[in-house]
C-alpha cells in the first residue's frame, strides 16, 4: 500500500521529535479545544473513556489515561487519530482535522497522561 504523502510527512516529523527526546511539535491549548469538541464525547473529559456517547457504542473508547495507551508510541496513537482503529467507532479524522489539529490534539493528550515508554 502506497503510504498517503500527508502520512510520510508526519512520519518525518515524528521520527525527528522522537530523537528529540519525544518532543512533540503540538500547542496542547489548542489541542484542547480539538479534544472538547471532537473527541470528549467518547472518550470523556478525563480522557478515560468515559464520555457521554460511551455508553451507546459497542466497543469502549479507549482509556487514554491506562498503561495500555502510554506505552504506545506518539506515531501509533496518531495512526489510531489519523486512520482510526479498524471494526472500532473510532472513525478516521483525516480530512476532518488538519495535521497540526491532530498534532496538537496529541499533544494535549499527552500533556494530561504523559507517555510510559520503557524499551
Ligand atoms: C465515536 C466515539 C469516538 C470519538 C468521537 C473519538 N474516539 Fe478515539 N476511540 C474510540 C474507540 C471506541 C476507541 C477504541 C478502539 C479499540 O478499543 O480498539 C478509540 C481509540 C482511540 C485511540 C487509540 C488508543 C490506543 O491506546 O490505542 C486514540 C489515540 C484515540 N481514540 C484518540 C481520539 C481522538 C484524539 C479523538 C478526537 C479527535 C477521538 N479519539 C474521537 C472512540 C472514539
Amino acid at each position: 500500500m502506497k503510504t498517503p504523502p500527508t502520512l510520510a510527512l508526519l512520519f518525518v516529523a515524528f521520527s525527528t521529535s522522537v530523537v528529540l527526546a519525544q518532543v512533540i511539535r503540538g500547542d496542547s491549548k489548542a489541542g484542547q479545544s480539538v479534544y472538547e469538541q471532537q473527541c470528549l464525547r467518547c472518550h470523556g473529559a478525563n480522557l478515560d473513556g468515559s464520555g457521554p456517547d460511551s455508553q451507546d457504542l459497542i466497543v469502549q473508547p479507549a482509556d487514554l489515561r491506562s498503561q495500555i495507551s502510554r506505552s504506545k508510541t506518539d506515531w501509533e496513537l496518531l495512526v489510531a487519530i489519523s486512520n482510526g482503529v479498524l471494526f472500532s467507532p473510532m472513525h478516521s479524522f483525516r480530512g476532518k482535522l488538519t495535521d497540526e489539529q491532530m498534532l496538537d490534539v496529541l499533544s494535549y493528550i499527552r500533556s494530561i497522561s504523559p507517555p510510559n515508554i520503557t524499551s
